[in-house]
């Protein structure tokens, strides 16, 4: 069932560590200190917009949970800290509520929460790649009011789990079924990361948006090593790394890319909004903190923007605005990669 394997993510996600080995690739990626900033650090704003709407900060909280009662007070728990700090937060996928509507509670409780917040609803592109069309889509907006919806690409966990959905064909038409929705279309992956060709696709598919979704945080490879007897690590780092990622989607499109996968401070999201990322999304430690409390969720997350703002502080740059024309250095494996694959990345370093 839907429901009890969400359980068995979340419950997974808090006893193991379900980290990948590898890293995100933002510790190759530097700012170039300024010792003279000249500004004052108590004027610094993080303030940002988010398909329109202005929100605190350009951070997120990630699609992650619903489906079952723990589910509920998780998703209360994120909405509430969301809501005092005006971010966006997304739900996990909803195909449960889709399909039993008791369970829709376990999700519409975000807006409950915080009725003023940007929402995004989750449902799975291969859903949509078999009988899902764009009533089922509707149904997920509505169920949460949301504001815009993601549409997830996980082949990698498809691939892993015993009972995956490894039928991929016609995912993309999935996706072009959802042309008249009335919000906006994110296409996101769940930890593998998305390729410029891919960004590219999903670009012409009519999506407005990507998360990278990249390598170098939650696996769940690592997830179903805990959940499957017998299964090995093979894939355990399998994907893209987020910052490669976030610069191969920006590279390939002009939409508006968010960065997830191993975000963890506040400098690695200074860093991806340098390179041009809208917002950055923060799932698997605000997991525990959401168990604990509303207060715990927001602390975590006030922690996270304090870093930007010294980030901010130390690259001179006053507005979130002016955080994307500082000067970064992209050295390593990440800057390896990316000259493999023909992507410049010296224009980052004198701006
Ligand atoms: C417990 C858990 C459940 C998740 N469930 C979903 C989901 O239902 N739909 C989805 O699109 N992504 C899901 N994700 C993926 C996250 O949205 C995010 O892309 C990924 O965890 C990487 O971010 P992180 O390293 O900050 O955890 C889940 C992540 C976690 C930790």
């Amino acid at each position: 069932m839907v429901s009890t394997r969400k359980l068995d993510h979340i419950n997974i996600s808090l006893k193991r560590d379900v980290q990948s080995k590898i890293k995100n690739g933002f510790e190759d990626i530097t700012f170039v200190h300024r010792a003279l900033p000249e500004i004052d650090r108590d004027e610094i704003d993080t303030s940002c917009e988010f398909f329109g709407k202005k929100i605190g900060a350009p951070i997120f909280i990630a699609a992650m949970t619903g489906g079952h009662e723990k589910a509920k007070k998780i998703n209360e728990n994120l909405a509430l800290a969301a809501a005092e700090l005006n971010i966006p937060m997304g739900v996990g996928s909803q195909r449960a509520a889709i399909e039993e509507e008791g369970l829709a509670p376990t999700y519409s409780i975000v807006r409950e929460a915080a009725p003023d917040i940007f929402l995004i609803g989750n449902v799975g592109a291969v859903q949509f790649a078999e009988n899902y069309g764009i009533e089922e889509a509707r149904k997920a907006v509505e169920m949460i009011d949301a504001n815009a919806l993601a549409v997830h690409l996980n082949p990698l966990q498809e691939a892993i789990m015993p009972e995956g959905d490894v039928d991929f064909k016609g995912a993309l038409d999935g996706l072009k079924k959802l042309k008249d929705l009335s919000v906006p279309v994110i296409a996101k992956e769940t930890g593998a990361g998305i390729a410029m060709e891919e960004a590219k696709l999903l670009e012409a598919a009519g999506a407005k948006g990507i998360d990278v979704g990249g390598l170098g945080g939650t696996s769940f490879s690592a997830v179903e090593y805990y959940r499957r007897k017998g299964f090995d690590e093979t894939f355990w780092d399998w994907g893209i790394p987020t910052a490669v990622s976030t610069i191969e989607c920006l590279a390939g499109t002009s939409l508006n890319i968010m960065s997830t996968g191993g975000i963890r401070n506040g400098l690695e999201v200074a860093k991806a909004v340098s390179l041009g990322a809208v917002s950055c999304g923060i799932a698997h430690p605000l997991l525990a903190e959401a168990l604990k409390g509303k207060d715990e969720v927001r602390n975590a997350l006030i922690k996270i923007i304090d870093e930007l703002k010294t980030a901010m502080f130390l690259t001179g740059a006053r507005t979130v605005e002016e955080l994307k024309g500082v000067d970064l250095v992209i050295t390593g494996t990440t800057n390896d990669w990316l000259s493999n694959r023909g992507i410049d990345t010296k224009k980052f370093a004198r701006r």
